[in-house]
């Protein structure tokens, strides 16, 4: 039985927990498989907003199994907020929850040293969410960590206790400012690592193993964007995992021939947040209206993100990487009311024009070269099918189909689940 993913194009926000519960009905396990709590997926439903760092999106669909897959990193600090959230919305969520047993755990001194690493690298800074997730991946790829199965051995606490006292060495050799209680943060660390142990801990690749052979249907379903990629992003302006396709393989045990469907989300426009290059960014009032109509604000950190008109050089790019079948556009609302909207074509590279996504795009290499569309005035956000669309919300549809050589088979037109148009 074959696998689909489901994963972002950009830098990240693009709204794939929206669609992942809009899509959980069709699939009996949705699985995730990197990244960690620096993801915020926002669900929105009944009028209630939701905002998922580790669980799945899955997990407000009765029947849906969720999988928190081994390319996963925990801070069981954050898991425990969460679950504490949702309790009020059912007491069976728990029961629909598997952890893998080789997802690593992020530790209290994992986001010190995330701190301490910001602060010592001054304006190169990454703009990390400061959650940790750089120095995790580092223990597991150095294999030093701590996993969720060594919460069943005997001598786990020997080895959390080494490795923290190591971090400790390595927060002062960095000789930043970093002010911290550890016994405090420890207590709370201890008080998550508790509740932890209360869920089903599973050796997911065997799980998915075993439910291909079922027949079950599965969702892989990624967090942040393929420009955030560890291989093939903006480097460093990266997250510490490969968000893209092969990510799934490797975050879930899952072999490349069984992957079926990739379907790529996008917004119809581009944000970012954190630092790092972004060729399409806007400093004026354009850019202040698709924040501000957008309501772009991180869902983990609160930061206002940039904003700007959609790179296809970049998307297309994303598109090529993952090997996506199918497209998803998210926000086609927002862009209402513009009188032009400009989509980046090509870019001019060192004085070149180049329609590929080249190794560096800092704006000293890279100038945009822009197509004009015609803008709509018409609220979408109440539409329901595409005959309602206007004419030139069609023809901006139909370009970027074209060039992307991929249908768009969703367009979304507001944060709600009801407010999704199927093509
Ligand atoms: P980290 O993954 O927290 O270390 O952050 C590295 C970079 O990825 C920073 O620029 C973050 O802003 C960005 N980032 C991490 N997670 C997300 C996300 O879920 N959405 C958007 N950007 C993210």
């Amino acid at each position: 039985m074959a696998v689909d993913l489901l994963l972002g194009l950009q830098w990240g926000d693009e709204g794939k927990g929206k669609i992942v519960d809009v899509l959980t009905s069709n699939y009996n396990i949705i699985a995730r498989f990197q990244g960690g709590p620096n993801a915020g997926h926002t669900l929105e439903f009944d009028g209630i907003k939701h905002v998922l760092h580790t669980i799945p999106s899955g997990i407000f669909h009765k029947d849906a199994v969720n999988l928190v897959g081994n390319g996963v990193v925990i801070d069981p600090v954050i898991l425990k907020k969460e679950l504490e959230n949702l309790e009020k919305f059912g007491s069976d969520l728990k029961d629909k929850l598997l952890i893998s047993r080789k997802a690593h755990l992020i530790l209290p001194t994992h986001r010190l040293l995330d701190a301490a690493s910001e602060a010592s690298k001054g304006k190169a800074k990454i703009g990390s969410t400061l959650k940790g997730i750089g120095p995790t991946y580092m223990d597991k790829t150095g294999r030093n960590g701590i996993r969720v199965g060594d919460l069943e051995m005997a001598d786990w606490k020997e080895k959390y206790r080494n490795l923290a006292n190591k971090h400790e060495e390595m927060i002062n050799f960095y000789d930043v400012d970093v002010q911290y209680d550890l016994d405090e943060l420890e207590t709370e660390f201890f008080k998550g690592i508790e509740l932890l142990e209360t869920l089903k801990f599973t050796d997911s690749e065997e799980y998915l193993h075993q439910a291909q052979k079922q027949g079950k249907t599965i969702l892989a379903e990624g967090a942040q964007g393929s420009l955030l990629d560890i291989d093939f992003g903006t480097y460093p302006f990266v997250t510490s995992s490969n968000t893209t396709a092969a990510g799934a393989c490797t975050g879930l045990g899952i072999a490349p021939t069984k992957i079926q469907e990739v379907f790529g989300v996008f917004k119809a426009y581009t944000t970012r947040v954190g630092s790092g290059p972004f060729p399409t960014e806007l400093f004026d009032e354009d850019g202040e209206r698709m924040g501000r109509v957008g309501h772009e604000f991180g869902a983990t950190t609160g930061r206002s993100r940039r904003c700007g008109w959609l790179d296809l050089v970049a998307l297309k790019y994303a598109v090529q990487v993952n090997g996506v079948t199918q497209l998803i556009m998210m926000k086609a609302d927002v862009l209402s009311g513009f009188d032009t909207i400009k989509v980046c074509t090509a870019y001019n590279y060192r004085g070149q024009e180049i329609t590929h996504f080249p190794y560096n795009i800092e704006a000293e290499n890279v100038t945009p070269i822009y197509k004009h569309f015609e803008g709509w005035n018409q609220d979408l956000t109440g539409m329901t099918e595409v005959s309602q669309f206007p004419k030139q919300l069609e023809a901006y549809i139909s370009f970027l189909e074209q060039e992307l050589e991929v249908p768009i088979k969703i367009v979304s037109v507001g944060p709600d689940r009801k407010q999704t148009i199927f093509r």
